[in-house]
């Protein structure tokens, strides 16, 4: 086993070895801006145009429908503020319950401005509705954006119906894919998406880089003004080494697809372990639609954040999903959104396997887990009857 037993995939992967061999010589030796006119930047301007052609392949995208952005988060704001940019008429944008914060408090802040957003609800499984969806497209929605698979529960939504809907609506769609690139597959020329956000950090090249794909024909308008780069799309000089990293980790994810069947086996083996192993523990979301990697198991009467303390002394490292502000703990919205009681959402924790993790990973994980369960059981004051969660496997 690894000296820290990595969980938590889904919050960042390991940077890996080849990324980062393919990122040295651009600090090292090719450090220049590739915005130069210079002969040195030339190796620059091939290796940003080589990671965009990757980062193009991974969705069977155009190289030229890849602006660089510094982050998933700002490509996805880009895209909304882009098509709010279109027609000032235009003022409601169609987003669900179960967004990453990067659309979530976008959503919100529009709200803030005098936009009208729509958070669309799930079921109680975390799919959801899309005949809701189809009703709420009105004459003035400017943009639907709906993320490919969820980064807590790894529900995967039916984005080619949706993308089908705005179509026939006329209306811009957007779906963060942070989550879904490298472990399904992506195909914006059978799916008629209009942007679609890609994150370096999950796929297994560094942190603070990240992409929008912005279909040919789009109209479009940049978020961040300045010089231009990215053929005007997105000022600020380019993080180099970060892209050529993501290009090479894109190139990998597409030629290793098969690495999802072998997570899938090993997560499902975890899964199954803990719910019928472990009494009283449930899983949040459903089983067959999702990322291959993403467990989301609620451990009743247990403290959550108590048993992520517990793993980690142990140098497990899971995560709950839920968000510490202020030291207050709050339940996950997305939990909250599926209909899981806030007791239940608070002892529910994610665990996101990687390429990276093993078998040793796991049975470490599951060697420990039951003893710490029971453990935090008898500490934790016996729940009121009427609060009392029923076990559903
Ligand atoms: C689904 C989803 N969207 C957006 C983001 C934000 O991406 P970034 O950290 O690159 O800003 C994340 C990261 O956790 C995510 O999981």
């Amino acid at each position: 086993m690894n000296s820290i037993c990595y969980l938590d995939n889904n919050g960042t992967t390991q940077v890996a070895p080849e990324v980062l061999e393919a990122m040295l010589p651009f600090y090292t030796q090719h450090w220049g801006n590739a915005s130069s006119a210079h002969r040195f930047c030339r190796p620059v301007k091939e290796a940003l145009h080589q990671a965009r052609v990757q980062i193009a392949s991974l969705i069977n995208a155009e190289p030229e429908e890849i602006v660089f952005t510094g982050c998933g988060t700002e490509s996805n704001n880009t895209a909304i503020h882009s098509a709010l940019r279109r027609d000032a008429s235009k003022k409601h944008v169609i987003t669900t319950t179960v967004e990453h914060s990067a659309n979530r408090k976008y959503g919100q802040f529009l709200q803030r401005q005098g936009y009208d957003v729509t958070f669309l609800p799930v079921e109680e499984d975390g799919s959801l509705d899309i005949c809701l969806l189809n009703d709420m497209i009105r004459e003035d929605t400017a943009i639907v954006s709906i993320m490919w698979a969820n980064n807590e529960t790894g529900v995967i939504f039916p984005i080619e119906e949706v993308a089908a809907i705005c179509q026939s609506k006329e209306v811009s769609f957007h779906t963060d894919a942070i989550q879904a690139a490298g472990k399904v597959p992506i195909d914006v020329q059978s799916t008629q998406i209009d942007f679609l956000s890609l994150s370096a950090h999950k796929i297994y090249a560094p942190k603070g880089v990240g992409a929008l794909y912005v279909r040919k024909g789009t109209p479009y308008s940049s978020y961040i003004f300045g010089g231009g780069q990215e053929s005007g799309r997105r000022a600020g000089t380019e993080n180099v080494a970060g892209i050529v990293g993501f290009g090479r980790a894109a190139q990998m994810a597409l030629e290793d697809s098969g690495r999802s069947g072998r997570l899938e086996a090993l997560r499902n083996h975890m899964e199954h372990f803990i719910l019928t192993q472990i009494p009283q523990t449930s899983r949040n979301g459903c089983k067959s639609n999702r990322l291959p990697n993403t467990s989301n198991i609620a451990f009743d009467g247990v403290e959550g954040e108590a048993l992520l303390l517990k793993l980690d002394r142990l140098g497990i490292c899971a995560s709950s999903g839920s968000a510490c502000t202020t030291g207050s703990l709050e339940p996950s919205h997305v939990l909250l959104a599926m209909g899981v009681p806030t007791r239940r959402a608070l002892s529910s924790i994610r665990f996101s396997l990687g390429h990276y993790s093993t078998e040793a990973d796991v049975d470490f994980l599951l060697k420990h887990l039951p003893d710490i369960v029971t453990e935090l059981k008898g500490q934790t004051p016996a729940p009121k009857p009427s609060e009392t969660l029923t076990q559903s496997h």
